[in-house]
C-alpha cells in the first residue's frame, strides 16, 4: 500500500506536496518522490528511504510550480531503490506518473510496450502506466488515461501529469485502492487517504472504482472509463469529512501509537453516542438491518484480517454463547479459497478499520456474490468496504495514524458488542441476564480504561524486563484467547520480539516444549468460570521455570498461587473483559518497543491498511 498525494492551484506545490506526504507516511516508507511541472519542464526528485529522506535531498533547493504529484511507497514490485520510487515517466520525459496497487498484466502490456520501442528504466509495474498513456496520448490526457485504464487488469489508484498541460492532474481509480479528491476555493488536491487533506478542506470527492477526474484550479471533471464511450462527464457528490485536522496530528505524545492508545477512553464514548438507550433497553443503529434481516439469518460469518480478525473471535464466543446463532470466523485471505457456502439468509460481517483491506473486500464480494447480506464495522466513511455493504457501521475512531492498530480494535469491539445488542432486540425480544448485564455495564467502560491509562508505570517496568526476551507467550481461554493473540500481534510488530498468542488448553499439546527461564509468558485470566483452569495452566508454566504474568480483574480470588508482577484491570463484567484487558497489552508492546528503539508508529515491513492480494 503507498500514498499519493497532488496539487494544482495558485500556490507553490512543491512544500504543499512534501506536507502531505508527511502525513500518509504510515501507508508506506520505504522510498518516495515528488514531481512539479512548471513552464514544460518537470522537476523530478525521488530517493529510497522515507519523505524525510526525500526533503534532505530537496533541501533548500527552489522549486517553481503550482501543478504537482507526491508518492510514498510500500514495495509490490521491484526493491524499494531510488530507480524504483515514483514518480515514473514515459520515454520523452513528458508525463509522470504514481500509482498505488498492481498491475496483474504488467508483463504483457510491458512486453507490448517494449515491441513498440518503448525504453523502460525500472523493475515496477507502475513505469507500464506512463509508457501506456504515452502511447495513447494524443493532445488531451484525460483521454489517454481512460484508454490506458480500459487496457489494464488488477487493483490501483494512479494520478498522472504532462508538461504539455501545466494546470491538470488525472487521477483514476480501478478496484479497491482508495482515492479522494479534496475541493478547496480555486486549488484543488488529491490523496489516498483523509489526513492528507484535513488541513485544506472537508468537502471531497470519493473516487469510485473505474472513475477518471480530471482536476483543475477551477474544477474536477469526472467520467468513466468502465463507460463505452467513456467521455460523459458527470457530477459527483460531495461528502463532507467530518474530521478535525488536529486529529490527524501527533500532539504531545512520542509517537501516534502512544496517543492513540490513550484515545481509547474517547473512543468508546464515540462509538456508542447515540446509539445506545439503557433506560428503553434499546440500541440505535441508523440505516442498519431490517428486523426481518436480522431474524432470518441461520448463521453470521465474520470476515477480517490481523488486529481486526481477534476482534472477530471475540464476536464469535459472544454471539454463540449469548444468542445461540452459528458464528463462523475467516481472515479474508482464506475465505474465498475455501469454497464457502452461503445462503441467502446469511450474515457476513467485514470488521476493517481502513475499510480498503484487499482481502477482507474479495471476502465480502465473493459472499456478497453468493447473496449474503454484508455488515461492514469499520473507521472510514466512505471506504470501499463501507460504500459496498448493505449496512456499515462506523466506529467512529477518528483517524489512526500508527501502523499498529489499537483504539480502531477497541472501537471495533464496540461496533460487535453494538451489533450483539441490536441483533438481540430482534432475536431475544424478551431480553436475557447476558444482554442486561452488558447493556449496563457499557457505559462505565471509558472510565475503567481510562483508570489503566491513568498508571502505566507497571507496565513500563515490565517492559524493561520482557524487552530483554528472546520471545514471548500470551495465553488465555474463551474471550481472553483472541485478546492474548492481540497481545502477541501487538508485540511482535513493532519490538520484532518473537511471540504467540496461544489457547491456554492447548499449549500442552506441544508449545509447551518452548517453555523456559528466558519466555516470559503473559497468563490472561479474566473470565471467572474459567479461572480455576487458567490457574492450573499457569501453575504448569511455572513448573517450566518460565516467568508468567498473571493479567487479572481486580478482585480475582487465589491471589496466593499466583506469582508477581501482575497486570490487573478494573473490574467489569465478564463479557466486556477483552476492552479492557487489550490496553495494558498495547502499552506493554509499546514500551517494549520504545526500550528497543524501535520505529513504532512505522515498523519494519509493514504497512498501515494492506490494499493488495
Ligand atoms: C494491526 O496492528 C495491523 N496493523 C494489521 O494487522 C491490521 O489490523 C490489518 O492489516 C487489518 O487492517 P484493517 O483493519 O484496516 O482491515
Amino acid at each position: 500500500m503507498c500514498g499519493i498525494v497532488g496539487y494544482v492551484g495558485p500556490r507553490q506545490a512543491l512544500s504543499i506536496l512534501l506536507q502531505n506526504l508527511n502525513l500518509l507516511t504510515y501507508r508506506g516508507y520505504d522510498s518516495a518522490g515528488v514531481v512539479v511541472s512548471h513552464n514544460g519542464t518537470l522537476y523530478i526528485e525521488k530517493t529510497a528511504g522515507k519523505v524525510s529522506a526525500l526533503e534532505a535531498l530537496i533541501g533548500e533547493t527552489e522549486v517553481e510550480g503550482h501543478v504537482g504529484i507526491g508518492h510514498t511507497r510500500w514495495a509490490t514490485h521491484g526493491p524499494p531503490t531510488t530507480l524504483n520510487a515514483h514518480p515514473h515517466t514515459d520515454c520523452q520525459g513528458r508525463i509522470a506518473v504514481v500509482h498505488n496497487g498492481i498491475i496483474e498484466n504488467y508483463y504483457v502490456l510491458r512486453q507490448e510496450l517494449l515491441s513498440q520501442g518503448h525504453k523502460f528504466t525500472s523493475e515496477t509495474d507502475t513505469e507500464v502506466l506512463a509508457h501506456l498513456i504515452e502511447a495513447y496520448y494524443q493532445g488531451d490526457l484525460g483521454a489517454a488515461v481512460r484508454r490506458a485504464m480500459q487496457r489494464v487488469r488488477g487493483a490501483m489508484a494512479m494520478v498522472v501529469l504532462h508538461s504539455g498541460e501545466p494546470d491538470k492532474i488525472v487521477a483514476a481509480k480501478l478496484d479497491t485502492p482508495p482515492l479522494i479528491v479534496g475541493l478547496g476555493q480555486r486549488e484543488n488536491f488529491v490523496a489516498s487517504d483523509i489526513p492528507a487533506l484535513l488541513k485544506y478542506t472537508n468537502k471531497v470527492y470519493i473516487l469510485e472504482d473505474g472513475e477518471v477526474a480530471e482536476i483543475t484550479r477551477d474544477g474536477v471533471r469526472v467520467s468513466s472509463f468502465l463507460e463505452r464511450p467513456s467521455r460523459r462527464v458527470y457530477q459527483k457528490q460531495v461528502t463532507v469529512i467530518e474530521w478535525t485536522p488536529d486529529m490527524a496530528e501527533q500532539g504531545s505524545y512520542a509517537h501516534y501509537m502512544l496517543k492513540e492508545i490513550h484515545e481509547q477512553p474517547t473512543t468508546i464514548q464515540d462509538t456508542l453516542r447515540g446509539r445506545l438507550d439503557e433506560p428503553a433497553r434499546r440500541v440505535y443503529l441508523e440505516n442498519f438491518l431490517s428486523p426481518q434481516q436480522v431474524q432470518n439469518a441461520h448463521r453470521i460469518t465474520f470476515v477480517a484480517c490481523g488486529t481486526a480478525y481477534h476482534a472477530a473471535l471475540v464476536a464469535k464466543y459472544l454471539f454463540e454463547q449469548v444468542l445461540r446463532i452459528p458464528t463462523e470466523v475467516d481472515v479474508g485471505s482464506e475465505y474465498r479459497y475455501r469454497y464457502p457456502i452461503v445462503e441467502n439468509e446469511d450474515i457476513v460481517v467485514a470488521i476493517s478499520q481502513s475499510g480498503e483491506t484487499a482481502d477482507t473486500i474479495a471476502s465480502a464480494r465473493e459472499a456478497q456474490s453468493q447473496g449474503a447480506t454484508i455488515v461492514a464495522i469499520t473507521n472510514v466513511v466512505g471506504s470501499t468496504i463501507s460504500r459496498m455493504a448493505d449496512a456499515p457501521l462506523y466506529i467512529r475512531a477518528g483517524p489512526e495514524i500508527a501502523v499498529a492498530s489499537t483504539k480502531a480494535f477497541v472501537g471495533q469491539l464496540i461496533g460487535i458488542y453494538l451489533l450483539l445488542l441490536y441483533f438481540g432486540q430482534f432475536r431475544r425480544p424478551q431480553g436475557s441476564p447476558a444482554l442486561q448485564q452488558i447493556l449496563a455495564e457499557l457505559p462505565h467502560l471509558a472510565a475503567k480504561a481510562q483508570r489503566i491509562l491513568d498508571d502505566t508505570a507497571p507496565i513500563e517496568r515490565l517492559a524493561q524486563e520482557i524487552s530483554r526476551s528472546k520471545a514471548c507467550f500470551f495465553i488465555g481461554r474463551h474471550l481472553d484467547e483472541p485478546i492474548a493473540r492481540e497481545g502477541s500481534l501487538k508485540l511482535k510488530e513493532i519490538s520484532y520480539i518473537h511471540s504467540q498468542g496461544y489457547a491456554a488448553g492447548e499449549l500442552k499439546h506441544g508449545t509447551l516444549a518452548l517453555m523456559e527461564r528466558e519466555t516470559p509468558v503473559v497468563a490472561l485470566a479474566t473470565q471467572e468460570n474459567l479461572y480455576e483452569k487458567m490457574l492450573s495452566n499457569i501453575q504448569e508454566v511455572l513448573a517450566r521455570s518460565a516467568p508468567v504474568i498473571p493479567l487479572i480483574q481486580e478482585h480475582s480470588s487465589n491471589l496466593e498461587v499466583l506469582p508477581e508482577p501482575r497486570i490487573v484491570i478494573p473490574r467489569t463484567n465478564d463479557y466486556l473483559a477483552p476492552v479492557l484487558s487489550v490496553i495494558p497489552l498495547q502499552l506493554l508492546a509499546y514500551y517494549c518497543a520504545v526500550a528497543l528503539d524501535r520505529d513504532v508508529d512505522q515498523p519494519r515491513n509493514l504497512a498501515k491498511s494492506v490494499t493488495v492480494e
